[in-house]
């Protein structure tokens, strides 16, 4: 049989593909339709791909049980090898390998999929998902280079590239691509999110706010990562516009709420809420409740990027306790994390909370002594040039507070001149030569 990309399915039965093609779909588009692959698996123990993507589902869990449930999977996923097509064969090992924390391995096979078979879609979804968390652009770009000819009716494909383009700092047709996408499909909510990055990297705040808003009635349906995510996007044009209020009000509307015990939802908050106390502004008691649901977590280490800031909000609410377990755990990762990303634990992660825990207490020479070396390497934690602009603005505050204005000017220029100059950072540069002629 094959899924609606038209990629072969080793099953007889029309229940697993309808499941593996909603899974797909939901993972492809951010959507919420996942559970139903574990029923289909059950139901059809051997077909490779559906336990494959039932044991994938397992790892996206963050409860204490991922593991046990995912191996539940993985093990029929494996068991089924000898009777799968090549293609499936190697998308479960690419899946068996991510278990593992293999990610190497993982990629190869993801980069093998995408040029035998490019039809698979949601191999190169998830390859490049591998390679945001990595801080490769290159290699997210490659995977949707590859697979777009396959793809060329499929608005998704659009999308995907949309954003590899966009962190490649491939600007206009990165915006090309991600207009096309949502011209053939309204509701693909990563290409709205990668116009978005267009726009706001190029500094234009007033056409992103209304791209963003025309398109914000299409997030309903999708999970919270990318209903939050889309969400704080169109609060970051607000905040750097210095529209303030309107920032706390989709903080409170639709950033902070839709699934708190998540850690993307997490990640959005604390992102959010830093960002506004940098610009100046008070957020009141709320992150009380964002550092409540932090500390509650018993999922943590999973990347580097999330941990760092995980540790921002626990330090911020005086979570002594919470603080010292989670870096304690982040300390265990400069040992036992696997060795492809043990450098970013120990290099950059690891001095990089370290030294957020001095900035949330107040002690700016600290902070800066411990972020400098990591800095140059930031990338390697993962996520987007944007979301660790904040890291940036970390430093050019703490630079600031000690009133090394021979370091943070050529900094703030650089921003003005980097794009087309935002409120934000105008007022930054005003401040900041200010206190230099008082200093
Ligand atoms: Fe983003």
């Amino acid at each position: 049989m094959q899924d609606l990309y038209g990629n072969k399915i080793t099953t007889h039965s029309e229940k697993t593909v309808d499941a593996v093609n909603r899974f797909s779909e939901s993972l492809i588009g951010f959507g919420v339709d996942f559970g139903v692959i574990f029923e289909a698996s059950d139901g059809d123990p051997d077909c490779a791909i559906a336990n494959s993507l039932a044991g994938l589902l397992g790892l996206f869990l963050e409860t204490p049980d991922r593991l046990e449930i995912a191996d539940k999977y993985f093990v029929r996923a494996k068991n089924t090898m000898s009777k799968a097509s090549e293609r499936e064969q190697i998308f479960v090992s690419a899946l068996l390998a991510s278990r593992d924390q293999d990610v190497a391995t993982s990629l190869k096979c993801h980069r093998e999929l995408a040029e035998k078979y490019p039809r698979d879609l949601l191999s190169a979804k998830i390859g490049q998902t591998q390679y945001f968390n990595l801080g490769d652009d290159d290699g997210m770009l490659w995977l949707a280079d590859r697979v777009i000819d396959a793809h060329r009716d499929t608005a998704y494909a659009h999308g995907m590239r949309a954003f590899g383009l966009e962190q490649m700092s491939q600007l206009g047709e990165a915006e090309e691509e991600a207009r096309r996408a949502t011209h053939m499909r309204k509701c693909d909510p990563w290409a709205h999110h990668a116009a978005a990055h267009v726009m706001i990297t190029e500094g234009r705040h007033d056409e992103g706010i209304s791209w963003m808003n025309n398109l914000s009635d299409q997030w309903d349906g999708c999970n919270s990562f990318m209903y939050t995510h889309n969400w704080w996007h169109l609060a970051l044009f607000h905040l750097e516009l210095e529209e303030f209020s309107q920032a706390l009000d989709l903080y409170d509307t639709h950033i902070w709420g839709r699934d708190k015990t998540y850690s993307q939802d997490q990640i959005n908050a604390i992102s959010m809420l830093w960002r506004l106390e940098i610009a100046g502004v008070d957020v009141g008691d709320r992150w009380e409740n964002v550092a409540d649901f932090v500390a509650a977590r018993t999922f943590v280490n999973d990347q580097p990027f999330l941990d760092m800031q995980y540790v921002f909000a626990l330090a911020r609410a005086g979570r002594e306790e919470a603080l010292n377990r989670l870096m304690a755990s982040m300390e265990m990762m400069r040992r036992e994390s696997p060795l492809f990303t043990r450098t970013a634990w120990a290099e950059v992660a690891i001095p990089a909370a370290k030294a957020f825990v001095a900035y949330a207490k107040g002690d700016f020479k600290l902070c800066l002594a411990l972020l400098a070396p990591a800095r140059a390497q930031l990338q390697s934690i993962g996520g987007s040039h944007a979301q660790r602009d904040l890291f940036e603005q970390v430093w050019i505050q703490s630079l600031l507070k000690e009133k090394d204005f021979g370091t943070a000017l050529p900094l703030i220029q650089a921003r003005l001149d980097f794009r087309k100059p935002v409120k934000l950072d105008m007022s930054l540069m005003h401040m900041a030569k200010s206190a230099s002629l008082l200093a």
